[in-house]
């Protein structure tokens, strides 16, 4: 499946230039727009690792290409190229543990390598491609079935970046605030989302870079914006979803969602079923990363005699009674905790 024009509309943070991976480093953004080049799984595993490659399904299309890179540089040097091309998909495993989009894209080019094809450099692209861009086309369904709930909805409140950046291109829960600001008027909140400002720099600035209106706001005025009635929904993404419906998202998600509950807000997780974690039945069985303490401590306190030290997990898992609606691209499920969950979807 290609992408259509249209699909490619959004900014592109993975472009595939036929030897390399192009990754815009969002680190730097909005200040900078700089791609660097992947050249081998090593560069994607380390472009992931480091964060100038994120949001689950993004993780997933560029460690795919990371495959790609691994077949073309191993199939015509030696006779064990498939070993070696299995062990940069352990690498590529290793780079995040939580967004379960890694480990869905890496099973799908396994399956790939595991057929036998008489031109496997061909066979493992063209998975990688098909990968990229049917997340687009969910993104694309998710936010018309996103904006289908949103009717009337006078503001919104968003999370992190679930946008182009964090995908292959439009965006889930970002997805879903395009689609509805093109049918209506709808006030668009972000949070900042410490401590890398997700929301702050890609937030703000995608959509900023469509004009659509954007206000932003310090993670600890949530709950007073909610208070105020300004907001009817908040509508997040995902990392991984269980089963049963209970959803790991960045870290300030499930405070969200308490807040939500409390002031009658509606609470909408978008993300495609990749994203869904089948074998896994609830929220506590994920792995929750947690990043250096460094990205979070004042440089002052970085001194070895320093008694200041830092948490820093950056995700954290809403459980399913606290979520009006998950909208995935084969459909909606409403209220998930009075059913079974996601099973339906299946
Ligand atoms: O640490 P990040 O920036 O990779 O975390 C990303 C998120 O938590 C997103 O909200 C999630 O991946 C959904 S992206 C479509």
């Amino acid at each position: 499946m290609k992408m259509t024009r249209q699909q490619k509309e959004t900014v592109q943070a993975l472009q595939w230039t036929g030897d390399a991976l192009k990754v815009l480093d969002q680190r730097r953004l909005p200040e900078h727009i700089i791609y660097d080049d992947c050249k081998d799984a090593n560069d994607v595993a380390k472009a992931i690792t480091s964060m100038r490659v994120r949001g689950a399904p993004a993780i997933g299309i560029a460690a795919a290409y990371g495959v790609v890179l691994s077949v073309r540089k191993h199939y015509a040097q030696s006779n064990h190229w498939r070993q070696k091309v299995v062990a940069d998909i352990d690498l590529l495993a290793k780079s995040r543990p939580t967004a379960v989009n890694l480990f869905w894209a890496l099973d799908q080019m396994k399956a790939t390598l595991s057929q036998q094809s008489t031109n496997p450099l061909a066979a493992i692209l063209a998975c990688a491609e098909r990968i990229h861009a049917e997340d687009v086309a969910a993104n694309h369904k998710m936010g018309e079935l996103g904006a289908d709930l949103l009717m009337g909805a006078k503001g919104v409140l968003t999370h992190c970046n679930t946008g182009a950046l964090a995908t292959g291109g439009y965006g889930t829960a970002l997805g879903v605030i395009r689609s509805a600001h093109r049918r209506q008027a709808l006030n668009v909140y972000a949070g900042e989302t410490r401590p890398w400002l997700q929301g702050a720099r890609l937030t703000a600035w995608e959509l900023s870079q469509e004009h659509i209106p954007v206000t932003l706001i310090a993670d600890s005025a949530a709950a007073w914006l909610m208070k105020t009635g300004a907001i009817d929904w908040v509508i997040v993404g995902a990392d991984r979803i269980t089963a049963n419906g209970d959803v790991a998202n960045k870290i300030g998600t499930y405070g969200l969602a308490v807040l939500a509950q409390q002031h009658g807000v509606k609470f909408m997780v978008v993300a495609p079923t990749t994203t869904i974690d089948w074998g896994i039945n609830q929220g506590d069985q994920i792995k929750i990363e947690e990043r250096d303490a460094k990205e979070l401590l004042p440089d002052c306190y970085l001194e070895e005699e320093s008694i200041v030290s830092a948490w820093n997990p950056v995700f954290d898992v809403t459980p399913v009674e606290l979520i009006s609606a998950i909208v995935t691209e084969r459909g909606v499920v409403l209220n998930p905790a009075t059913g079974q969950g996601v099973r339906g979807l299946k």
